[in-house]
């Protein structure tokens, strides 16, 4: 898929102290997405069979859609996320929720030094690792972290998909610039020989991996779906990056026209609020 982007191919020569990754994601506010996230992601923990006591990773957090209910549970929870912004959200939310076995840190999906080997029962990351460039590094890491007989939960969106969420990053593409050779899209992520091949190289066998098609949804009870379009477009770093360049190209009404007649044609809830399903690629490694 052309230019979803993790941020990488940004990398100018002369900011080499900038992580693009992290900046992509620190341009927007992904906690305004999130609002429409709280309920399928209190679902994803109800049906992962949790029974504390545990210590679980969720990594690329965000501001804790999975890790808040999560530790709800009773679970210890270390949430990792690239973005400095939403690692204090987060830490706000944990803060309020009276939750003092969840912490939020900052850190990068493709290096989680600083974590020791054999320290989570879970690893869990719901359209998070996916958008870390390096997913050979990623799946290593998220194996390296988990214990013998602990297991690995990624949610992973899958290219070409006809529901929303891939719908809304072709979309975002075609106004996009295409990514430089050799970029690898985080969309590969919901593909089953790379899934394979990458717990594969970090030592996991085929057997241990299993793949499911599974679905999210996007709902607010008020906001309508072109509302859910501006936030996107205001604060989801990857659309933003659409919207920029659209915008050089006088592009911009076509792009926002199109993103709008997607969320409507996908949205069950009429035009009172939002409920928008997303196919997603469930992926469970048993170590
Ligand atoms: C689509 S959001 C999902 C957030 C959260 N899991 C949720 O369900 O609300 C993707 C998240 O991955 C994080 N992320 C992207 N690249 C990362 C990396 N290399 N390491 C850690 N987190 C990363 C982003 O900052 C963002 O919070």
């Amino acid at each position: 898929m052309r230019g979803v982007t993790t941020g990488e191919e940004k990398m100018a020569p002369k900011e080499t102290t900038i992580n693009p990754n992290k900046a992509l994601w620190e341009k927007g506010d992904f906690t305004e997405i999130a609002a429409f996230m709280r309920q399928s992601g209190e679902l994803v923990i109800d049906s992962l069979g949790i029974n504390p006591p545990l210590r679980a990773l969720d990594l690329g957090c965000g501001d804790g859609t999975t890790a808040v209910p999560l530790a709800r549970l009773g679970a210890d929870v270390v949430g990792i996320d690239i973005a400095r912004n939403l690692v204090e959200a987060g830490n706000r939310r944990a803060a309020l929720g009276g939750l003092s076995r969840l912490k939020f840190e900052e850190g990068d999906a493709c290096n989680l030094e600083g974590v020791a080997d054999d320290s989570f029962d879970l690893v869990l990351s719901m359209f998070g690792a996916m958008f870390a460039p390096k997913p050979m590094d990623v799946a290593r890491e998220m194996v390296r972290v988990t214990k013998p007989g602990g297991r690995i939960v990624m949610g992973n969106w899958i290219p070409n998909d006809p529901t929303f969420v891939s719908q809304l990053l072709n979309i975002s593409s075609t106004f996009t610039p295409p990514p430089p050779e050799g970029f690898v899209s985080p969309m590969t992520w919901g593909v089953e020989s790379h899934i394979v091949e990458r717990f594969g190289q970090a030592g996991v066998p085929k057997e241990n991996i299993s793949m499911a098609r599974d679905t999210y949804y996007f709902a607010h009870p008020e906001k309508s779906p072109a509302e859910f379009i501006e936030l996107f477009e205001a604060y989801y770093g990857p659309t933003m990056n659409a919207v920029d360049a659209a915008q050089k190209n006088g592009m911009a009404d076509q792009l926002h026209g199109q993103l709008v007649e997607l969320a409507k044609a996908q949205n069950k809830n009429g035009d009172a609020g939002t409920f928008i399903p997303a196919t997603f690629m469930r992926v469970t490694v048993q170590l």
